[in-house]
């Protein structure tokens, strides 16, 4: 697996210049012709109809198409981003994952989470079972979907722990309200929800918060679960894991990569030293490290790209264009976002025409005619970007894989653990965050 992961980085940083396009400077930077290789720009330009058949064909292999006949650079690079990604390393990957399906008995959860729950609870459910433990603690719990129902359907015990008051306080109003539905619908409930306010930290005492919670309970030892946690709350999980004996069985889903702190990153404000970011020997050795730019794209779903066949969102072309009146027209460069206008505008002129004064900048300085000959004067650059935008998708699934298997080779060398693995809980059409890391420790049963 360092193997796998050292590939992995190998092919990030050989792709850094795609990787660091700032879709915002896109025309004002000229980035096609600066971070795009020359030898895939006229290929993409030309494939663009064929694209999703084509990479449809490659992850998910339901047409006859597999290659872009005379286009052996691109299809290098669509190759060579799917050895790097989990769904393809079946070695070190368990992507045999239960049938997508929601409970019966949805309470109040929208179709992707009720299928999360339903077949996490069903892992989680094996693994206590296997490793006789009766005590579960859900950091980050959220609105208490998983703790509930891992009490009220199998019968645990189980501590939701969230830093937020809202979500702590809303999960036990939230599961009273499901026990009253549920004692109709099974015979008993024997499990235990209860939820806390705290924050947790590398040093959080989880014992005792557990003893404080549950002090009638004999046995203290137990799994901990983190579903969807974000950014560093993963490896804060992981370090509580590896320091509490009382934790025997880990089982994490990340998110928000956006969020980690890194230690080596060059382009971000959110480097920090001994921080989440990498955590491997294999990736501190090189002194790795993504960048913001990286890590949000991470949070990008190829396969619910290929499934929609989507196209990028034309805000997106927008703010390139918008930043090219304002140097024209105002002489600046601003790197502001203007906040999230997709829904709010139908075409370039309402964006503009909303986005000036968010950035303190006077709509009086230009005319509707002069932004529309914009919009055809640029309008080349819209297509190379929908291209920049399906080629750097490519990319997504390997830093989400990196992320991953960090975390995976960091556990995999640390003596407490017996076993670590990763496995696909669901569908990534249904869940796009869908990897979990489980560790078990050493003989302790
Ligand atoms: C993306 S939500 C996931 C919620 C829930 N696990 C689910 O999947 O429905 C992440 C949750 O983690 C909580 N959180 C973030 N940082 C935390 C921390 N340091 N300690 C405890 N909770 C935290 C947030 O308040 C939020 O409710």
């Amino acid at each position: 697996m360092d193997v796998a992961l050292q590939k992995m980085a190998d092919c990030i940083d050989a792709n850094r210049l795609l990787l660091d396009i700032h879709l915002v400077d896109f025309i004002t930077e000229e980035l096609w012709e600066k971070n795009v290789p020359t030898c895939l720009q006229k290929c993409l330009l030309t494939t663009r109809v064929e694209w999703y058949k084509f990479v449809n064909a490659l992850y998910n292999g339901k047409e006859d198409l597999k290659y872009i006949d005379g286009h052996d650079e691109l299809n290098n690079f669509i190759s060579n981003g799917r050895a790097n990604s989990l769904d393809f390393l079946n070695e070190l990957c368990n992507n045999c994952y239960p049938d997508d399906a929601e409970d019966d008995y949805k309470h109040c959860m929208k179709t992707k989470k009720s299928i999360e729950i339903n077949n996490i609870s069903r892992i989680v459910n094996k693994l206590c079972k296997e490793n006789n433990l009766q005590n579960i603690i859900d950091v980050g719990s959220g609105k208490g979907y998983l703790s509930s129902y891992l009490a009220l359907k199998y019968n645990f015990n189980v501590l939701g722990i969230d830093s937020q008051t809202i979500c702590s306080q809303g999960a036990v109003l939230r599961n009273d309200k499901v026990k009253k539905t549920w004692k109709s619908h099974e015979d008993k409930i024997a499990g235990t929800f209860k939820c806390i306010n705290h924050s947790i930290e590398n040093t959080s005492p989880l014992t005792d918060l557990w003893c404080e919670i549950y002090p009638e309970l004999k046995s203290k030892d137990f799994l901990l679960v983190g579903l969807h946690t974000c950014g560093d709350l993963s490896v804060k999980m992981m370090n509580l894991f590896l320091q509490s004996p009382d934790v025997k069985v880990f089982f994490n889903i990340g998110c928000c990569y956006n969020l980690l702190e890194e230690e080596f990153s060059v382009d971000d404000k959110n480097v920090v030293a001994n921080s989440c970011f990498p955590l491997s020997k294999t990736l501190r050795d090189r002194k790795f490290y993504l960048g913001r730019k990286a890590r949000m794209l991470a949070q990008q779903s190829l396969h619910r790209l290929i499934e929609t066949k989507s196209s990028m969102n034309p805000t997106l072309y927008y703010r390139s264009l918008l930043q090219v009146i304002i140097r024209d027209k105002f002489k600046l460069n601003p790197d502001v976002p203007v906040g999230r206008m997709g829904k709010k505008c139908c075409n370039f002129l309402e964006y503009v025409r909303k986005s000036l004064p968010k950035l303190n900048l006077d709509n009086e300085e230009i005319s509707n005619e002069e932004i529309d000959s914009y919009l055809i004067k640029y309008q080349p650059y819209q297509d190379q970007m929908e291209c920049v935008f399906r080629l750097r998708s490519i990319l997504a699934p390997v830093v989400e894989s990196l992320i991953i298997l960090d975390r995976y080779c960091y556990l995999k060398h640390q003596d407490v653990i017996s076993q670590v693995y990763i496995t696909k809980v669901c569908s990534p059409i249904h869940s796009p965050r869908c990897y979990a890391i489980i560790a078990i420790k050493t003989d302790f049963t």
